[in-house]
C-alpha cells in the first residue's frame, strides 16, 4: 500500500441526477467519455444516488452492492458492477492506492430507465471513493474524474444549478463550434447559473421502471450511423445559444421550445441508427400528447426525454400542481417524481455500510 494512503476511512457521498436540456449523444472517445458536442443540463434536487465506500485493507477484491428501497443489500447487476469495478481501479490508480473497496449504492429513483442514474451514481462513487482515500476534490476535478467513469453526463452531476459541459478536445469538432478545445476546460463541466437563479420544477412521468433495452454507451457508439446525426450537429450551436439565453433571461418559452426539439431529435437519431434503438413506449407518447394539450389549455410546460421512455416535464413552480394533476391522471403513468433544480454533490456521515 502506498504511503500517501494514510487516512483511509469509510466515506459517503450523495450526488444528484440531471436532466439534459441539450443532449450529449455521440462520442469522439467513448472510453474517456469525450463527447462530439457540448451539452447543458439542470441538476436535480430530489433524484440522487447515495454511495458509501469502505476501504478493505484485508480484502483481495472489490465488492459492490445495491441497497434497495427496503434497505436490503443486493448484488449489483453485472453490467453496472463491471463499470463500478473498472472505475474503482481507475481511481485507486489515480490516488496511488493498491487495496480494495466495499461499495454500497442506493438510488431514490428507478435505475437504468433514462432518469440519470449513471450520472448520479458515478459522481457519488467518485466523490465517496476519493474521500475514502483522504483526498479533497474541487468540483472541477470531481467533474473530470466522474466523467472518466465512461458516463459523460456524470461530469455535469458534479455541479449544482444549470451546468454546461463544453465537451471534447478534438480540433475539427472544436472548429465547428460543437465542443471546446482542451485549453477551454473541455474535460469538465462548469456552472452556467446557480440553482437559486431560477426555480424550475421537473415533474417526471414514470411510465416504465424496468431497465432500458440498450445502454446509453451503445447509443453513443451507434449515433454516427444515423443519416440525421450530422444534421442535428449543424443545429446545435444555435440551440445551445438559445438554451443559455433562456436560462440567463429566465425565459421558459424560449427554453421549452428547444427542450422539445432536442428530446425529439435525440430519439430520431436513436431510432434511425443502425441497428435502431427504440426507447419510447406507448406511454411516452401519451405523456407527450398530454403536455401539448396542456399548453393549449394555457399550462406552460415542456417535455424532455433522455435515453429511456420516461418523460421530464419542466414548468415554473405555480404550475407544478396542475402539471402533476394532469400527468397523474394518465393511464400510462405509474408514478410521478416531483423534482426541481438543485445543488451539487455532498459528503455526509449517513453511511450505507
Ligand atoms: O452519460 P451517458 O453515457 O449515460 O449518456 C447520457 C445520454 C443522455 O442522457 C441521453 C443525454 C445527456 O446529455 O445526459
Amino acid at each position: 500500500m502506498s504511503t500517501d494512503t494514510v487516512g483511509l476511512e469509510k466515506a459517503t457521498a450523495t450526488a444528484p441526477a440531471n436532466i439534459a436540456f441539450v443532449k450529449y449523444w455521440g462520442a469522439v472517445d467513448l472510453e474517456r467519455a469525450l463527447p462530439v458536442n457540448r451539452s447543458i443540463s439542470m441538476t436535480l434536487s430530489h433524484s440522487c444516488t447515495r454511495c458509501t465506500v469502505l476501504p478493505r485493507e484485508d480484502g483481495s477484491s472489490h465488492e459492490v452492492y445495491l441497497v434497495d428501497e427496503t434497505g436490503d443489500r443486493v448484488e449489483a447487476p453485472e453490467g453496472f458492477a463491471g463499470r463500478v469495478l473498472s472505475h474503482l481501479d481507475r481511481l485507486r490508480g489515480w490516488a496511488g492506492y493498491d487495496g480494495f473497496f466495499r461499495v454500497a449504492t442506493r438510488n431514490n429513483f428507478p435505475m437504468a430507465t433514462g432518469l440519470g442514474s449513471s450520472a448520479s451514481g458515478f459522481a457519488a462513487l467518485t466523490l465517496a471513493t476519493t474521500r475514502a482515500l483522504g483526498r479533497e476534490l474541487s468540483p472541477r476535478t470531481l467533474s473530470v474524474l466522474s466523467r472518466r467513469s465512461g458516463s459523460g453526463s456524470a461530469a455535469r452531476s458534479a455541479m449544482g444549478g444549470y451546468v454546461e459541459w463544453p465537451g471534447g478536445d478534438v480540433p475539427d469538432v472544436a472548429e465547428r463550434g460543437l465542443a471546446a478545445p482542451e485549453d477551454d476546460s473541455g474535460g469538465h463541466a462548469r456552472v452556467l447559473a446557480p440553482a437559486e437563479h431560477w426555480d424550475l420544477r421537473d415533474v417526471v412521468a414514470v411510465v416504465e421502471t424496468g431497465a432500458k433495452p440498450v445502454p446509453s454507451v451503445e447509443g453513443h457508439r451507434r449515433a454516427g450511423t444515423s443519416p440525421y446525426y450530422e444534421r442535428r450537429l449543424e443545429l446545435l450551436p444555435d440551440r445551445l445559444e438559445r438554451v443559455r439565453r433562456g436560462i440567463r433571461e429566465r425565459d421558459l418559452e424560449l427554453l421549452g421550445a428547444v427542450l422539445e426539439r432536442e428530446a425529439v431529435d435525440l430519439h430520431l437519431v436513436a431510432m434511425s441508427s443502425r441497428p435502431p434503438i427504440f426507447y419510447w413506449t406507448g406511454g411516452t407518447l401519451e405523456v407527450i400528447r398530454e403536455v401539448r394539450a396542456m399548453r393549449e389549455d394555457g399550462v406552460n410546460a415542456y417535455f424532455s426525454i433522455d435515453a429511456g421512455p420516461n418523460v421530464h416535464v419542466i414548468c415554473e413552480p405555480d404550475l407544478e400542481d396542475a402539471v402533476a394533476g394532469r400527468l397523474g391522471s394518465l393511464a400510462a403513468v405509474r408514478t410521478l417524481i416531483r423534482d426541481g433544480v438543485g445543488q451539487g454533490p455532498i459528503v455526509s456521515d449517513d453511511h450505507l455500510l
